[in-house]
């Protein structure tokens, strides 16, 4: 893999892999380390002796406002100040947490993202977004807060859990469907794993994707960002439906790439057969492409109506014009997504 550097409103950060033990290898002077348990039992031995450092509990019930309180409480009594550092170790909820408490901390400090799961690192740690859940919805309070740094260990993924693998899995393919038919004819060899030759050429290609949309579109004013999104407007309302719980990230984005396929091809936008055959895809990559909370149509909608990119004028999708591209629709009837989800 070759660093990149990625630029925006404010400067630039780069990218680099490293094995984890550089990673957290001659941190900033400074430094408050901030992990989950999980992280903390896998890698822990590597992190930097008498580094003050916080595990929030795994999951994302650590992206509240709760959790987050108390990480302000312990970077203050920690003794952090504005010339500190925060260095996230960890998957996308530790990113997205500790990135929002750099945004906020004393009006903002700095942070380095070192990315440990597969969809923290071509997605969640690249980019600048950072931000917490409310009751209401996910990512409902946030800042764009790029890192000062990204270094980024692909070795980390060998203890990832098979079924969290598979989750970022979900973001990769999403890359492909929008953005890049090729990725997806590379996808189509076979599911991948941990080991697998391939990755570290299609990390690669994900992060080159992420960098030319947020560079274009650094906050989402253009709509080309919001093409991330794709399966996202059905994922997040499926997530909050299962109440965060037993549905993973990446699991719920799979649904709802499905769903918003077929929404799209209700709506002729999306040449017929292209959610069978997403499906087929995500399948076989071991990924989950309905769930009974499809059902739950009321609670479904009144999720999306509070999705971020809802406007007065209706729902509004990211829907695909062919494998490997996408366009975001506005005003999309709710009587067309409730047929979407029907027909799970
Ligand atoms: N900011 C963004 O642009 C952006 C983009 C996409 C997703 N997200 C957010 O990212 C979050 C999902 O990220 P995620 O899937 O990484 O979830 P996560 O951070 O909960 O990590 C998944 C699980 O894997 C464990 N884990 C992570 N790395 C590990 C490792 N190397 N070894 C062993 N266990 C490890 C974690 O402890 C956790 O249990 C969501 O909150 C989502 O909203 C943000
Ligand atoms: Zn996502």
């Amino acid at each position: 893999m070759d660093p990149l550097t990625i630029q925006h409103s404010r400067g630039r950060y780069s990218i680099r892999p490293v094995p984890m033990e550089e990673a957290l290898h001659d941190l900033p002077a400074s430094t408050f380390l901030i992990t989950d348990e999980n992280v903390a039992r896998a890698w822990g031995h590597l992190f930097p002796k008498g580094t003050p450092s916080l595990a929030l509990k795994a999951g994302e019930q650590s992206k509240t406002i709760a959790v987050y309180e108390g990480a302000l409480e312990w970077l203050a009594q920690s003794g952090a100040t504005r010339a500190s550092t925060i260095v996230a170790v960890g998957g996308g909820v530790v990113g997205d947490a500790a990135g929002f408490l750099a945004a906020t901390y004393m009006r903002g400090v700095a942070y380095v993202q070192v990315p440990t799961s597969l969809l923290a690192q071509v997605d969640s740690a690249i980019g600048g977004k950072v931000g917490l859940d409310l009751p209401s919805g996910k990512n409902l309070v946030g800042s764009f807060w790029p890192p000062s740094e990204v270094r980024l260990p692909v070795e980390a993924l060998s203890t990832l859990p098979a079924d969290e693998f598979r989750s970022g899995m979900a973001e990769v393919w999403k890359y492909g469907f929008i953005l890049d038919e090729g990725l997806v004819q590379r996808l189509d060899e076979g599911p991948m794993h941990a080991h697998d030759s391939r990755l570290p050429g299609v990390i690669q290609e994900c992060l080159e994707l992420k960098k030319m949309v947020v560079e274009e579109d650094e906050f989402e004013k253009t709509g080309r960002r919001a093409a991330l999104n794709f399966g996202h407007t059905i994922g997040h309302a499926l997530e909050k439906a299962a109440r965060y719980e037993g549905l993973k990230h990446g699991e719920a984005v799979s649904i709802g790439m499905v769903v918003e396929a077929r929404l799209g091809e209700r709506l002729s936008l999306t040449p017929e057969g292209t959610s069978s055959q997403l499906a087929a895809w995500l399948e076989r990559e071991g990924l989950p492409v309905k769930s009974s909370l499809l059902a739950g149509e009321q609670e479904m909608l009144d999720a999306m109506a509070k999705d971020k990119k809802a406007t007065e004028c209706g729902l509004s999708f990211v829907l695909l014009t062919r494998i490997g591209d996408c366009k975001l629709v506005h005003g999309v009837a709710a009587s067309e997504v409730v047929a979407a989800m029907r027909d799970a």
